[in-house]
């Protein structure tokens, strides 16, 4: 069988440090894979007037399958005036490259996993009845719709005329809106459509049943939000009355949720929400399991079998610069092992996820965020491991 190709993409900052270990634990666990890397990110922008070019959307195209570091983004404006010279004036107007690539591609399928390591000094504890520590083990799987929402970009400030219009003749615009001058009105939508909510829907419960997890949470507000929210639950509810009977639904507002998961994060399983509450309450549970070192995602297509694996957190650029990285390299890493997953290498994937739980477990090297330091660039002076030597321990384990 001829091998596989698979496109890299570091994107900025900390991108390239963390995909660079990341492939180098693939590389142990016996992954044997063609890599070609795809330019992407904010040097992209600046010499070239695009983040995204599109011979790296080409690229994916051809090998469906990307492993992505970070990006750095920057407010329009900033973008603007840091673009080379040559480009100055052009009417170029920056916008997020991995936005751009959801939408390309329909990666409209957001799965992050949030799975407490034991040993991992930054679990979440807290007290029992009695007084005593408890340390719940959190195993939740967030599935967020990923292209639609209050994500799409369907927004306007002063709107134009046949939209303000539009708004008008709804009551409640009117009401509540109609007195403000419409130059003063700023609008973002958030569409949901049936075809893209059921397939978030059903591959949460798919999810659920394949992995044995009791319930599916909808994590929305249908009592306030009734058109959208209200859709997303109500679908939920047919296709789980309709073809997954054995899993129950539950249906919890997202502000609930939120303090829910301090309570007793414990007892959620799947999760599924819209683009923006899904990427809330991610972060959310994310927190509880060490945070952005450990917070993994994958983001597909399943029609195209397009994917795209990445860690949540981004470039963090006061990073960037050290002679020795220092960040986690533990979400690229389990990022790694979704693509593992996504393309039938489970096995390799839960030798990968061991050999991470192993040397968390034994709790000699850790990087600084789990030694609860401050990131500066000596930490690895004060005992913290590398970016390098995190993956080294695991390796070592491999
Ligand atoms: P960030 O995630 O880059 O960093 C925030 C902080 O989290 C860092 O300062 C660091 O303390 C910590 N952190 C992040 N990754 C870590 C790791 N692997 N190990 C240990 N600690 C880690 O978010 P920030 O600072 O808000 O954004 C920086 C840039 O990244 C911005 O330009 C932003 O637009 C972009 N960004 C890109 C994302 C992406 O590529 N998907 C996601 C989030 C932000
Ligand atoms: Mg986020």
């Amino acid at each position: 069988m001829s091998k596989r190709t698979i496109v890299t993409l570091p994107g900025d900052g900390i991108g390239r440090a963390v995909l660079d270990e990341a492939l180098r634990v693939l590389d142990a666990a016996g992954f044997e894979a063609d890599y070609v890397e795809g330019d992407m990110g904010w040097e992209f922008w600046c010499n070239e007037g695009n983040p995204l070019p599109e011979r790296t959307i080409q690229l994916l195209e051809k090998h469906k399958v990307g492993l992505f570091g970070a990006i750095t983004s920057k407010p329009k404006d900033e973008a603007a005036r840091e673009l080379s010279p040559k480009l100055q004036d052009k009417g170029l107007v920056y916008s997020s490259p991995i936005v751009n690539l959801r939408q390309h591609f329909g990666l409209d399928i957001c799965m992050r996993p949030c799975h407490s390591f034991k040993g991992n000094p930054l679990n979440f504890i807290r007290r029992g009845a009695n007084g005593e520590i408890e340390e719940p083990m959190v195993d939740v799987v967030i599935f967020r719709q990923n292209t639609e929402g209050l994500y799409s970009g369907v927004e306007w400030s002063d709107p134009p005329a046949l939209v303000y219009e539009a708004l008008m003749t709804h009551p409640k615009f009117k009401k509540n809106f109609g007195q403000s001058p419409k130059a003063e009105i700023s609008v973002s939508t958030r569409i949901f459509t049936k075809k893209a909510t059921e397939r978030i829907l059903r591959a949460a419960f798919i999810h659920a049943r394949k992995n044995g997890y009791k319930s599916v949470t909808v994590g929305e507000k249908p009592n306030v939000i009734r058109e959208t929210s209200g859709i997303m639950y109500k679908m939920a509810q047919e296709i789980q009355k309709a073809d997954f009977p054995e899993i129950q639904l539950w249906n919890t507002n997202i502000d609930a949720l939120m303090m829910w998961l301090t309570k007793n994060p414990e007892n959620y399983g799947v999760i599924v929400a819209g683009n923006m509450f899904g990427d809330i309450v991610s972060d959310g549970f994310a927190g509880l399991i060490g945070g952005l070192g450990f917070a993994c995602s994958a983001q597909y297509n399943p029609d195209t079998g397009i994917g795209l694996f990445e860690p949540t957190h981004g470039s963090a650029p006061k990073y960037a610069d050290y002679d020795i990285s220092i960040v986690n390299p533990v979400a690229m890493i389990e990022s790694s092992c979704m693509m593992l997953d996504f393309i039938g290498e489970n096995k390799m994937a839960k030798k990968i996820r061991l050999a991470v739980a192993e040397v968390i477990a034994e709790g000699k090297v850790r990087t600084y965020d789990m030694m609860k330091m401050r990131g500066m660039a000596d930490v690895v002076k004060h005992g913290a491991a590398s970016t390098r030597e995190m993956a080294d321990a695991i390796i070592a384990k491999l």
